[in-house]
């Protein structure tokens, strides 16, 4: 093939044409591109991560953080920021509403309990301490109808609500019986 542009035979109104080849490089990326889609179609199973792939990669990442999160904010969070914050008002106004958006339907309104214990009577199912009650919310009592609660807030969250759960400890309201072992009321 020649690259002397060719005229052609025709000619409208008197204007004729050439009929230039295309330059080599060109043709060559052209065919390269064909090339190329064929064999991105035909590896990319093989080279790149589904979206359920990545979806499971991102998750595995995001649960090793969360974990080593949850941690740190377990290790903050002691008896003495419980007691602190169980006599913040602001704080315990938060936990109170975070308390009747979430946790009525089980303890009731004024925590005298229903399908969850008796929050105000001078017993205690796991553990005494206030960050018993903390460590119970935020991480729920497997195997019953009681959540963790840390999978569903905020951590400022689950202390304030553990915070003013503990203020509801000795106001001795009249419903469910006791459960747990005898415990004094906090100060
Ligand atoms: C679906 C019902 C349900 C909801 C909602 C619920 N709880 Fe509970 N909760 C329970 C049950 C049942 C138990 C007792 C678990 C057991 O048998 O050990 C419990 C136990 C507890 C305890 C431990 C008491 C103790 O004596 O050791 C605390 C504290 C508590 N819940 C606080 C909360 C808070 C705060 C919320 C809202 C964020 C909440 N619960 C929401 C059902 C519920």
């Amino acid at each position: 093939m020649s690259d002397d542009p060719k005229l052609l035979e025709h000619s409208y109104d008197g204007i004729q044409e050439y009929d230039n080849p295309l330059p080599g490089w060109w043709s060559a990326a052209f065919w390269a591109t064909i090339v190329f889609a064929f064999a991105y179609v035909g590896l990319s199973p093989f080279l790149i991560a589904t979206p359920a792939e990545a979806y499971r990669g991102a998750l595995t990442d995001y649960s090793g953080k969360k974990d080593r999160r949850d941690l740190a904010d377990a290790k903050n969070v002691s008896e003495t920021i419980l007691e602190r914050d169980a006599h913040d008002p602001k704080v315990v106004s938060k936990g109170a509403a975070i308390f009747a958006a979430r946790c009525v339907p089980c303890h009731t309104a004024d925590g005298h309990g229903l399908i969850g214990p008796n929050l105000t009577d001078l017993y205690q199912l796991h553990g005494t301490t206030r960050l018993d009650i903390f460590t119970t919310i935020r991480g729920g009592v497997a195997g019953t109808p009681m959540l963790a609660w840390g999978e569903q807030m905020p951590p400022t969250d689950v202390v304030a609500v553990a915070a003013f759960a503990t203020t509801l400890r000795g106001k001795n309201i009249p419903g469910k019986s006791p459960q747990g072992q005898r415990v004094e009321a906090f100060k």
